[in-house]
């Protein structure tokens, strides 16, 4: 096996992402009851040893100290999402807050005097609960109050911006509301889901048309959670599984977000079954012409299927699965504790598809990694997690990643998720994903070995590789 070093383009992107619900933490500028708040109030049970999101990470607190460890690890960029609920605390409504604004500027002025780009995303998973009691995403009224919330963040965050992004995971609430369970209010009806899906569209649309008219320098876009679709074998059964399994997964956002069109088998499809969502030739229109400048990628796992072994059971309601099973592969490698496939290829023909079928918008990864739990079984005696299957997990990715930029893939960067281990939703602190570790009980970071590794990788903008890329 021959070494080689792996170099990646002039100013490449290597940063982390997080977002504003799973480490900031309360603080005390006043913030709205968002409907994470609303389901452990509810249902504490539902998340992972009780624990909450109202300290997480403590950022609020710290972001001085924390800015400080993202140049020790080696970022010159860090994605934050910005928090609708701490922006309008009424419900996510009524006045803007200013004490959110001073933090978000003091946080996003330090950032910058320590040269790191800010990557801004305005929506991740953290919907005020009073805008979901209004029916959130199924709401045009909620579409308008993120619009507001949107241009208002332009307004006073737009001078100190790099880039901005409409949504996180568009597709997440969609699943987790209302067809699999993990996201409050778990209701289970696919034709509100596409509703919801169809408006969380156009509000993405909505808030590029309002972006264009504050001529920043920055670009908008956003990010989607991308699993190639790999069908069990050739045979006709299982393509159609596939085809379809991506149509519903990946094509659904990222040919209107992208391309600014629905995928027509799909439109075909949910027209047969009657699950077709309320529209207007105008929202079309909107869709049609405000479309992503910049498109993160994240990759965590592919999506194996199989054509359906058994009937549909026609009394559960309709869902995806109607047309295909997951395919479990023999000899797949796995991510254990979080139960993902590790497919380091898959981001290969991720970054090809986007190139091929999505004129090679300009992209970048905006979140891979791996969540691993009871990391302190890998501590030395100074503390230190040494968590060398991170450094080969990124490695294994990026060489790939790599390998699609020598093909023309117009990739910018790599964000790995995440920073400092952060809470994640229903898994709460289950599997840390970070750089850096964090100490529940005292709120210390300490630089992982990966962190260490990144500060380098970032350094020398590359890495030497020993293993063949096939
Ligand atoms: C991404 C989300 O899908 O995966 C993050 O954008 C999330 O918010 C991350 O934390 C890890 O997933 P999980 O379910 O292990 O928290």
């Amino acid at each position: 096996m021959t070494k080689i070093q792996l170099t990646f383009p002039e100013n490449f992107w290597w940063g982390s992402a997080w977002s504003a619900e799973q480490a900031e933490g309360r603080g005390e500028t006043g913030k709205a009851e968002t409907i994470w708040d609303r389901w452990y109030q509810e249902e504490p049970n539902r998340f992972y040893q009780g624990i909450s999101s109202a300290v997480t990470t403590d950022h609020i607190h710290r972001f001085k100290e924390d800015i400080q460890l993202m140049q020790d690890t080696g970022h010159n960029s860090f994605r934050v999402s910005i928090s609708w609920a701490r922006m309008f605390p009424d419900g996510g409504t009524g006045k803007v807050n200013p004490k959110a604004i001073a933090f978000y500027r003091e946080l996003f002025t330090e950032m910058n005097r320590k040269k790191i780009k800010i990557f801004a995303n305005l929506y991740h998973f953290d919907m005020p609960a009073a805008l979901q009691d209004q029916g959130g995403w199924e709401s045009r009224e909620v579409v308008a109050a993120y619009v507001h919330f949107a241009d208002t963040c332009f307004k006073e965050f737009g001078a100190l911006v790099y880039h901005w992004f409409t949504f996180n995971e568009p597709l997440g609430p969609i699943l987790g509301t209302y067809l699999e369970g993990f996201h409050y209010p778990n209701l289970l009806d696919f034709k509100r889901g596409a509703q919801a899906a169809f408006f969380t569209i156009l509000a993405h649309a909505k808030a590029i048309a309002a972006f264009k008219k504050h001529h920043l320098p920055s670009k908008i876009g956003v990010i989607l959670n991308l699993s190639p679709t790999f069908p069990r074998s050739q045979h006709p059964a299982d393509l159609e599984a596939a085809e379809i399994a991506d149509q519903f997964y990946t094509r659904s956002f990222l040919d209107p977000m992208v391309n600014g069109h629905f995928p027509k088998k799909l439109v075909a499809l949910l027209t047969e079954y009657q699950q077709l969502p309320d529209y207007t030739e105008e929202d079309l229109d909107i869709i049609q012409t405000n479309t992503a400048q910049i498109l993160g990628l994240n990759y965590y796992e592919p999506r194996r299927v199989k054509a359906r072994l058994t009937a549909i059971n026609e009394k559960n309601p309709f869902c995806p699965e109607w047309f295909f099973e997951n395919y479990i592969m023999p000899g797949r490698k796995m991510n254990e504790y979080r139960g993902w496939e590790i497919y380091e290829k898959g981001i290969y023909d991720l970054c090809l598809d986007i190139k091929n079928n999505y004129g090679n918008i300009e992209a970048f990864i905006s979140e891979n990694g791996m969540g691993v739990a009871d990391e302190e079984r890998f501590m030395d005696e100074t503390g230190q997690v040494i968590d060398t299957y991170r450094i080969e997990f990124i490695k294994d990715h990026l060489a790939y990643v790599w390998k699609a930029i020598q093909e023309g893939a117009n990739i910018k960067g790599y964000h790995l998720w995440t920073f400092i281990d952060c809470w994640s939703w229903i898994n709460a602190y289950k599997n840390r994903y970070g750089l850096i570790s964090l100490d529940l009980a005292t709120q210390k970071r300490t630089i992982k070995k990966s962190g260490e590794f990144y500060k380098q990788l970032s350094d020398q903008n590359g890495f030497e590789y020993e293993k063949d890329l096939r």
